[in-house]
């Protein structure tokens, strides 16, 4: 491998977050100035959350600077000269951590579930295939975007690496929860990161804590808890969600359908299609995606119309405790109603759920393998940390699920016309 070029002269990033963000490597300025990697300004964090919280405008490039930061510091700070951490794999721990997210699209969730696309193959191809990145990668050798693929895939050979970008503790969530705490202007995601970074110690095969930082990590995983709650499942951007869900839906229906459009979505038709290239992909952002949802306000069809209305200007579904599975009787009765009502249920009743394990120890075999945290005892044990911490075993293990039901009031109150089916629905939803 060629020696590690620097920059002339260090750069820094202002970040709200880590103060500054230090570029001393050519390799990391030059990724960051590819096009695939400036596309990310373009991309919201937190898709749809800017509708419950109006702070949360932050983009998905300043996460992946703050991850790529995190994972310098341990490196440079902390386990840089210990017999256990290698140095050759610093810049590619590095350029994982920094481009991890750059296969994300547009409203990352939604897009993913609509159109059965998957960020993790995009960003394996923005990696591999024909890019700006990959010709920078290339420079460093080879095999070095393969890689830097495989440390995101999490197969690559050395798992101490894997687990600083993909654990229970890593850059990536450490990162998060205190980027999405500060632009969402909650108080409870904050913890002390500087205190875990500093008890962070590399070991063969993965990355112990000093017991010493238990306490720190203990208020890690309570702010991951309570960010989920609070900020990530938040019943009014699952409606917002919800909505734009059903925005794409339709207008992939209507497309697929012959349907001609007023105004042609040339940027989607690959999407809707199914023949979507990398390129294609690249091209989408929410900027061009809100340029359609405004356009389609205009279209004829009166559900796109209505729901991109909705979307735009915030008027959102109405939502209830439900869950459809264990009500089906209710759940069938309520779609008949929606039906006789003029109401469509297929974009008007939406049942939606979500769930968070907030730690979980090791369970191998089980679908999600999640690697736990292990505390580096005083005489040089290494212990799980639900083991030693009565706060995490209360929660360890512990799944909640939550269940709604989402539906537009505004419609189901408007009796000017069916009175005597919406009535009824109001009754069964208790509203
Ligand atoms: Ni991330």
């Amino acid at each position: 491998m060629n020696p590690e070029k620097k920059l002339s002269e260090e750069k820094v990033f202002k970040d709200p977050v880590h103060r500054y963000i230090h570029v001393r490597d050519k390799l990391i300025w030059d990724l960051i100035g590819t096009k695939e990697f400036q596309r990310l300004r373009r991309i919201k964090q937190l898709g749809t959350t800017y509708l419950t919280f109006h702070g949360a405008e932050h983009s998905r490039f300043s996460h992946s600077l703050g991850v790529y930061e995190i994972i310098r510091r341990i490196i440079d700070d902390v386990f840089k000269g210990r017999d256990e951490w290698d140095e050759g794999e610093r810049l590619v721990t590095l350029c994982a951590a920094l481009l991890h997210d750059v296969g994300h699209g547009p409203f990352s969730h939604s897009f993913e579930k609509v159109f059965h696309l998957d960020h993790e193959s995009f960003t394996q191809k923005i990696i591999l295939g024909e890019t700006e990145v990959n010709n920078v990668l290339k420079e460093e050798g080879a095999d070095f975007p393969t890689k830097v693929s495989e440390v995101i895939a999490k197969t690559y050979k050395n798992k101490q690496v894997i687990s600083l970008i993909s654990s229970q503790i890593d850059a990536d969530r450490m990162d998060y929860l205190l980027r999405d705490a500060y632009y969402t202007g909650v108080s409870y995601g904050n913890f002390d990161m500087e205190r875990i970074l500093r008890t962070m110690r590399p070991r063969e095969d993965m990355v112990v804590f000093k017991s010493s930082g238990m306490h720190a990590v203990e208020d890690y995983i309570m702010s991951r808890y309570q960010m989920y709650w609070q900020v990530y499942f938040h019943p009014v951007t699952r409606s917002a969600e919800v909505i734009l869900s059903k925005i794409l839906h339709r207008a992939k229906k209507l497309y697929l359908n012959g349907y001609e459009f007023k105004y042609h979505p040339t940027h989607f038709e690959s999407i809707f299609n199914g023949s979507v290239t990398l390129e294609d992909y690249i091209r989408l952002d929410e900027g061009v995606a809100f340029y359609y949802f405004q356009q389609w306000l205009d279209e004829e069809d009166k559900i796109l119309k209505d729901l991109c209305d909705r979307f735009l200007n915030r008027r959102l579904f109405q939502y209830i405790e439900f869950n459809a599975l264990l009500q089906l009787d209710k759940w069938s009765e309520l779609t008949n109603l929606f039906k006789k009502a003029g109401i469509d249920p297929e974009y008007y009743l939406v049942p939606d759920s979500s769930s968070d394990l907030p730690y979980d120890y090791y369970r191998p075999g089980e679908e999600e393998e999640r690697l736990p945290i292990y505390l580096l005892m005083g005489n040089n044990d290494i212990r799980e940390l639900s083991r030693e911490s009565f706060i995490v075993e209360a929660i360890s293990g512990k799944k909640r699920t939550d269940h709604k039901l989402y539906f537009p009031l505004d419609l189901i109150n408007d009796t000017s016309s069916k009175k005597k089916y919406k009535e009824e629905i109001k009754r069964i939803l208790g509203i």
